[in-house]
């Protein structure tokens, strides 16, 4: 294997910027409020931070509605200020990511002011536009993600507009030269400032059928699903086309050296990986969302993690997420006893790690009252059961006011149980979330098995999820009790020789014999 890159070695951490650290007493955070805190991410020991997007935008979509893709949004600041917090975070070996969101722009960008004119306009064609169906409904049966159909009709120029997600974020025509130039040239405009890389917003959706056929209807729909699962995103979704504007896409990337391109895309395995491209011209790292909603349980999750490994191109380099902005948080999903667990495996699979904000703080789902839920998508499908708030509340770096925050009541509402759960409590508290999730991040540092070694399954029984890092002469084997009861796992005769160097919080490290002994919700390292 040639030296691994910072990207395949190194551990990404999601900065949700609304929600990291206020640096100026408006309630909502901003760039200077993270470069303000910049040390805790070294000392956390990780690599690399995406930011979600910071460019000018009215906020429909919290930032993912971008009025300007060249700009900062004044309430995160300058330019200036960004450049500030690239110095910041490359003087501490910090690599900086950027969200790019390509497959749809503001409704107020000028770009779609000037689309929407008038039907001779020079950038009409930059959007998607297309006549009334004969009955003067939309053109097709498309849905938006945040419920409805997916097109709007402009009284003015007289047609649809297509909008997978809110009427303020109209889709742009990646089919279009020159909005195709435009938005590679955004992204050299960010590469030229000393962007790392870029997280791509709906990657897989970027491109649909030129002819914008009906999606059919999918035969699992039930009610209480979103709207959007009506329909299976056969013409709207992961078209053949999409190689070939992320190949133009990696080309601008590998003008510059070890930049790094990540792809949002919601697909199953086999079409994921395809991402990667056919000879090294796809992007770096199709986000692996499979843990999100993995089952919970040994046999399953083995399962899952022997499908990617299986699936991945034979130069692909893997990847996992275990939380994001826009799904619920893993400490929710698995419970709080298992939280420590799913970290410790989310740190110890093979392939680079995203870490969401917070979730090294074992931080839970947020219920948000219904007087200050902010986010489009719950306002506009208030019967969906979860509401993308409640992961998007500010960080809690200590107990006071406002959480050190803010000086201000923040945007959102604290986790309530911010007086005790917050970095300031946690730090110095050795079997705290935080002092757990450093000391893996540590680990990773000092045993190569674990960042770049190879992964292998270790067979076990009933609840236990078990595996080997191997990387030369180097072995480790990751033992996890995905379960409230006590368990034991026969180890392997290699792992005999090995020693438990850590185990997750609350649990006791001197375990021996052989079957090991697992307490309920144990993980255990031994190297
Ligand atoms: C992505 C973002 C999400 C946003 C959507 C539309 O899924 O992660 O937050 O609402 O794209 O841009």
């Amino acid at each position: 294997m040639t030296e691994p890159l910072w990207w395949q070695k190194g551990v990404i951490y999601q900065v949700y910027p609304r929600s990291f650290n206020d640096s100026n007493g408006d309630g909502i955070g901003d760039l200077a409020g993270v470069t303000a805190r910049l040390d805790y991410l070294v000392d956390l020991g990780i690599d690399a931070v995406w930011l979600s997007p910071i460019f000018p935008s009215p906020m429909a979509d919290f930032g993912y509605d971008v009025a300007d893709y060249c700009g900062i949004d004044p309430r995160f600041g300058t330019l200036a200020d960004f450049d500030a917090l690239r110095d910041a975070a490359h003087a501490r070996g910090l690599k900086l990511l950027l969200d790019f969101v390509p497959n749809h722009s503001s409704s107020e960008h000028p770009w779609f002011l000037e689309s929407r004119g008038s039907r001779a306009s020079r950038k009409r064609d930059w959007y998607i536009w297309r006549d009334a169906a004969a009955d003067g409904g939309p053109p097709n049966n498309w849905q938006s993600f945040f419920g409805g159909s997916a097109w709007q009709w402009d009284e003015t120029s007289g047609q649809y507009y297509l909008h997978q997600f809110l009427k303020e974020q109209p889709e742009l025509n990646w089919r279009n030269p020159d909005l195709r130039a435009a938005m590679l040239d955004a992204m050299r405009f960010w590469f030229e400032r000393g962007v790392d890389g870029f997280r791509i917003d709906v990657l897989w959706l970027a491109i649909k059928h030129p002819d914008f056929p009906d999606n059919p209807a999918n035969p699992e729909w039930r009610a209480g699903m979103q709207d959007i699962d009506r329909l299976l995103p056969v013409h709207s979704a992961d078209q053949p086309e999409m190689a070939e504007i992320i190949a133009a896409m990696r080309e601008v990337a590998d003008g510059y050296p070890e930049r790094v391109l990540i792809g949002e895309i919601y697909l199953p395995i086999p079409r994921l990986v395809a991402y990667y491209g056919e000879t090294g011209n796809g992007v770096h790292l199709p986000f692996n969302f499979h843990l999100l909603d993995a089952r919970w349980d040994a046999a399953a999750l083995a399962r899952l993690i022997a499908d990617y490994e299986g699936a991945l191109p034979a130069d692909g380099w893997p990847n996992w997420v275990l939380g994001n902005h826009d799904k619920p948080r893993v400490a929710s999903r698995v419970g709080p006893d298992q939280a420590p667990v799913a970290m410790m495996l989310l740190l110890t699979l093979r392939g680079t790690p995203t870490l969401y904000q917070g979730d090294e703080l074992g931080i839970a789902n947020v219920q948000i009252p219904p007087d200050r839920v902010r986010d489009p998508q719950a306002l506009r499908e208030p019967d969906t059961a979860f509401n993308r708030d409640e992961v998007r509340t500010p960080m809690p770096w200590d107990a006071s006011a406002h959480a050190g925050f803010s000086t201000v009541e923040p945007w959102l509402p604290l986790n309530p149980d911010w007086a005790t759960r917050n970095v300031m409590a946690q730090r110095d508290d050795p079997d705290s979330m935080l002092s757990f999730t450093r000391t893996l991040l540590q680990l990773r540092r000092t045993h190569p098995a674990l960042s770049v070694g190879s992964w292998h399954a270790v067979s076990s029984d009933g609840a236990v999820l078990a595996y080997e890092r191997r990387h030369g002469e180097e072995r480790v084997l990751v033992a996890l009790n995905l379960s409230d009861s006590p368990q034991t796992l026969a180890l392997p005769d290699w792992a005999a020789a090995l020693a438990p160097v850590l185990t997750t919080p609350g649990h006791d490290l001197r375990v021996e014999g052989t079957p090991l002994p697992l307490a309920p919700n144990q993980g255990i390292l031994l190297a």
